[in-house]
């Protein structure tokens, strides 16, 4: 486990909000994120200290039972986005608009997004693609939106780019600052660099005025995001090189339910401790 005592973080604020993201940068504090699908794991993080919670279109793969983003619809977001949203009173909440919502032109993305704004309570939307997505993001950013874009590594994209692939590596690196110049000019106010070799990151970080927020990016960006059911242990298969796990809650519920039902079938549960006189 790291040591969370020396680095400076933000903690004192109620809540946080986009210019905190760009006052950390400012400062050398590094931001924190999680993704999160549902009101208890909102309020476990929010209590915690994360800065930031990502209801991720992940929630395909770690909600739904999908194998990828792709089925992901804005209506099967909407509820989970609101449950977040809902349960926090410090983080920031933003909500990933899935494939399909978004890529036609700047009034599917703006529609989208409005809808995840009246209908959640999330304070910013996030979207895939550099260059390629530059006009929604200013479409969307224009309407009073924030919005963090999505570069690197894009699992939209997966088909496209021929699987789970690092991206901005070698020349790459030149594709992958256009992509992140392309989404400031914009008005994206952060950004995911997600599976991109750390020394990529680095540039980005630093040509950038804006945050960096590094999933698989190395130390060098402005702030961290994993995914939770990765990061606790929660997900079986393959599971990301940059992913640290901070817990086995696999292990844990499975010896939670092994041992309600030895003690099911043996009756020790319920005792008279657990039964109404
Ligand atoms: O949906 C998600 O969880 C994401 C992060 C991995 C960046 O987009």
């Amino acid at each position: 486990m790291s040591d969370t005592s020396a680095a400076p973080s933000l903690p004192q604020l109620k809540r946080v909000r986009t210019r905190h993201f760009q006052s950390a940068k400012d400062q050398g504090i590094t931001i924190t994120g999680l993704t999160s699908y549902d009101m208890l794991t909102a309020q476990i993080f929010d209590d915690a200290g994360i800065d930031f919670l990502l209801v991720g279109d992940s929630a395909g793969n770690n909600v739904l039972g999908y194998d990828t983003t792709l089925p992901v619809t804005v209506d099967e977001l909407i509820p989970l986005a609101r449950a977040v949203a809902g349960a926090v009173t410090r983080a920031f909440v933003i909500a990933d608009m899935p494939f399909g919502s978004y890529e036609t032109g700047q009034e599917e993305a703006l529609h989208t997004a409005v809808r995840f704004m009246k209908e959640t309570g999330a304070h910013a939307v996030k979207l895939e693609g550099g260059i390629r997505s530059a006009e929604q993001i200013r479409r969307i950013v224009d309407a009073g939106i924030p919005v963090m874009a999505h570069i690197g590594f894009t699992p939209q994209s997966e088909h496209g780019l021929g699987g789970h692939i690092i991206q901005g590596r070698g020349a790459g690196v030149e594709q992958l600052l256009a992509d992140a110049h392309a989404v400031e000019d914009a008005g994206a106010f952060a950004v995911v660099l997600e599976m991109v070799p750390a020394a990529s990151a680095a540039l980005v970080t630093k040509e950038l005025r804006i945050p960096t927020i590094g999933v698989g990016a190395g130390p060098d960006v402005d702030g961290q995001l994993l995914v939770w059911t990765d990061w606790a242990g929660l997900t079986t298969g393959r599971v990301p090189k940059f992913v640290k796990k901070y817990a086995d809650l696999r292990q844990v519920l499975g010896d939670a339910a092994a041992a309600y039902k030895a003690d099911v079938t043996s009756g020790q549960y319920p005792s008279s401790e657990h039964s109404y006189e």
